[in-house]
C-alpha cells in the first residue's frame, strides 16, 4: 500500500478546499489562466483527448454519445472544443461561479443548445443526478481533493454514469513515486501507483490508459484513463481512509 495524500497535508480539509479557492479566486478567466501560464498546449492537449476518446468510441464497449460532464470545468474550454463536439449535452462543475459565468460567455450563443446545466459547486459536495451520463470527463482537478474525498466522488459520481458509461480522467503524474503538494494553489500531485489504487478503492477498473505525447519537456507527465465500474467486486472497506481523515483533522495547527 503507498502513502496516502491525506497524510501530507499539513492543514485541516476545509483549510485544503478554501485555500484551494482563494488560489483560483485570483486566477484571470482565461485559458492561459486554466492552464497554468501554459495556454499554448491547450490545442496539442485537445488533440490527444480527441484520438483517446475517439478510441474509445469505436472499441467493443463503447459509450453513448448523447450526455457529457465536465468535472473542474473552469470556463469550459474543454467543453467548447471536445465535448460539444463529441455529444448531444455538456453540463458543466466548477467550484468557481465566476469562471462559470465567463463559461456561458466563452461558450457562446451558438452552443447554447449543447450546454445542459451550470452546476457551481466543489466536486467533494457534488451529487450528480441518477443515471444521466455517458462520459464524465475530470481533468487536472483531482489534485483538489482528498483522498478520502476523491474516492467518494467517484462512488457517488457511478450513480450518475448510464450503463456502460465511463470516466475520463486526465492528471498530470509525478515520476518519483512520491506524492508532491502545492502550497500555492492548494493541490496535490499523485503518482502513478496512489492514483491506480485510489481508482480500486472506488470500485473502478482502468479499461485503457495513455500518456498524452508532445507536451513540452520539463512539465509533469500527463496520463488519460478510461474507467468504468467494476462489475463483481464489491466496493474496498473506506476504513483506512477514515482513519486518515482522523489524523488529518488532528493536524489542525501544526
Ligand atoms: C487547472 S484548472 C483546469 C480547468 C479545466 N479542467 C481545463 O482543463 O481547462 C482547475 C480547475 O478546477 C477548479 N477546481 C479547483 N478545485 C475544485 C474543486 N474542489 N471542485 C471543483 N472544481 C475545482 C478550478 O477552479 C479550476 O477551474
Amino acid at each position: 500500500m503507498c502513502k496516502m495524500t491525506d497524510k501530507l497535508i499539513k492543514k485541516s480539509v476545509d483549510e485544503f478546499y478554501t485555500d484551494g479557492a482563494h488560489y483560483w479566486a485570483e486566477v484571470p478567466a482565461t485559458v492561459d489562466g486554466m492552464l497554468g501560464g501554459f495556454g499554448h498546449i491547450s490545442q496539442v492537449d485537445i488533440r490527444g483527448s480527441k484520438t483517446f476518446i475517439k478510441q474509445l468510441l469505436t472499441s467493443k464497449s463503447p459509450p453513448g454519445r448523447d450526455y457529457a460532464l465536465d468535472c473542474g470545468a473552469g470556463i469550459g474550454r474543454i467543453t467548447k472544443f471536445l465535448l460539444t463536439n463529441v455529444f448531444n449535452k455538456v453540463d458543466l462543475v466548477e467550484q468557481n461561479p465566476l469562471f462559470l459565468d465567463q463559461a456561458k460567455k466563452y461558450l457562446g450563443t451558438q452552443l447554447d443548445l449543447k450546454i445542459g446545466k451550470y452546476y457551481a459547486v466543489g466536486l467533494q459536495n457534488f451529487d450528480p443526478e441518477p443515471c444521466k451520463y455517458d462520459v464524465i470527463w475530470i481533468q487536472w482537478v483531482l489534485g483538489h481533493l482528498t483522498d478520502e474525498d476523491f474516492i467518494k466522488f467517484f462512488q457517488k459520481c457511478q450513480k450518475g454514469l448510464k450503463d456502460n458509461g465511463y470516466f475520463i480522467v486526465k492528471e498530470n503524474i509525478t515520476s518519483n513515486n512520491e506524492i508532491e503538494m502545492d502550497e500555492q494553489d492548494s493541490s496535490v500531485t499523485r503518482p502513478m501507483l496512489l492514483l491506480k489504487e485510489l481508482f480500486k478503492k472506488a470500485n473502478l477498473e482502468v479499461f485503457r490508459q495513455e500518456k498524452q505525447t508532445n507536451f513540452p519537456k520539463g512539465i509533469y507527465s500527463v496520463y488519460m484513463f478510461a474507467l468504468r465500474p467494476k462489475k463483481s467486486q464489491e466496493i474496498d472497506d473506506l476504513s483506512d481512509t477514515k482513519v486518515l481523515e482522523t489524523e488529518l483533522k488532528n493536524n489542525v495547527g501544526t
